[in-house]
């Protein structure tokens, strides 16, 4: 019996009609999920940093059907347009975990979502999008029915019902720096079911600009889902499970000292490790391009002429993200402008940083 399933019928519905919204921020891996078994559980644990400035608003109404019935009711709009991708979308998704709320037996819905990023960025929206999505969803069934469950429950449901949307949406309903999957640290709470936030992280962690490098912002060759499914057969998926696992710990160890030197070294060697797994696949796919190396390099040759502790890491895509803290923002603020956007499509760097997690507005 799956503990987030809470039954109610139609005589406890007390709001008619209401509208609440979320917004969702997305995040970015230090330690990467690549690879998922089950129904979306993922091979080994990843650590990453909630961001504040990339994120998914979502604004939701419903209201009451005349007579409860199986279909689900839903009208989505992206960016203001009706999205009729998008809907079937969630729909589907819907529909194959609808034991998951009972409410859309009773409720008609409509759904508003709008990124603050834009369009051609390249930036993956699953995760802000998802997490969104879930938070919506459990808050108008609390809601409309009185469940009365509290915020962490709430949360918890969030969590696990953005995993079943996208892997790495489970991470973006916590602050700061989140971790998802079995792991050995009493002090990392999460499991493969539900992300957790990870506890006792320096206070410079938590001061981590982001700056993301638009390197090519069309779509991917490959995409995540098809990437996970090459890890399945993949000749190195043993040890690849294995040392992420240890790397987990090692990050964990460097997030708490506050060590910021050894952190740019795990989190580049973890970077280029999922991009060298995506080369060894059958079949072999490389997603970074030309200007993605140039990036990395120009970084390495920076750090180590001024002594900065500024690093990349690299999402599944060619878009380049410089991590460092905020005591050497303007330094690096001035190599970005004149070293790094010359590189970047039509000179476009997205400023993000280490942010608090969702936030509901109405
Ligand atoms: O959540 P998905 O299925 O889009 O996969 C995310 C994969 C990476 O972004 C490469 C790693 C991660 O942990 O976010």
């Amino acid at each position: 019996m799956n503990t987030y399933i809470r039954n109610y019928s139609k005589n406890e519905l007390i709001e008619d009609t209401g509208r609440i919204s979320w917004t969702s921020p997305s995040n970015i891996a230090l330690i990467k999920y690549w690879g998922k078994y089950g129904h979306q559980l993922p091979c080994n644990t990843s650590i990453s940093f909630t961001l504040n400035e990339s994120k998914t608003t979502m604004d939701f109404s419903w209201s009451s059907k005349d007579t409860p019935s199986d279909e689900i009711v839903l009208d989505f709009y992206f960016e203001n347009k009706k999205n009729q991708l998008f809907e079937d979308k969630i729909r589907a998704f819907l529909e194959k975990n609808r034991e998951l709320f009972p409410m859309l037996k009773f409720l008609n819905l409509e759904i508003e979502s709008t990124n603050s990023f834009p369009h051609s960025a390249g930036i993956a929206s699953s995760a802000s999008s998802m997490s969104a999505l879930a938070l919506g969803l459990c808050s108008i069934e609390n809601q409309a029915f009185d469940l009365d469950i509290c915020e962490a429950d709430l949360i918890q449901k969030a969590t696990y019902v953005a995993r079943l949307a996208s892997g790495s949406a489970s991470r973006s309903v916590f602050p700061e720096v989140a971790s998802w999957g079995e792991n050995t640290l009493t002090s990392i709470k999460s499991s493969d079911e539900l992300a957790a936030p990870v506890e006792g992280v320096h206070e410079v962690f938590k001061t981590y600009r982001d700056s993301i490098v638009i390197v090519d912002g069309g779509e991917k060759a490959v995409s995540s889902r098809a990437g996970h499914a090459l890890m399945e057969a993949h000749p190195y998926r043993e040890e690849r499970f294995k040392r992420a696992n240890e790397l987990v710990e090692t990050l964990y160890n460097i997030l708490k000292s506050g060590d910021t030197k050894s952190f740019c070294d795990l989190v580049e060697t973890e970077a280029l490790e999922l991009h060298g797994l995506m080369m060894n696949s059958n079949p072999s796919f490389i997603l970074m391009k030309p200007n993605t190396l140039a990036v990395i390099e120009k970084i390495r040759e920076f750090r180590k002429e001024s002594g900065l502790d500024l690093c990349f890491t690299l999402d599944a895509g060619p878009n380049v993200h410089i991590l460092y803290p905020q005591s050497i923002e303007e330094e690096v603020q001035k190599f970005l402008s004149s070293e790094i956007k010359p590189l970047a499509q039509n000179g476009l760097i997205i400023h993000d940083r280490v942010g608090q997690g969702p936030e509901r507005f109405l």
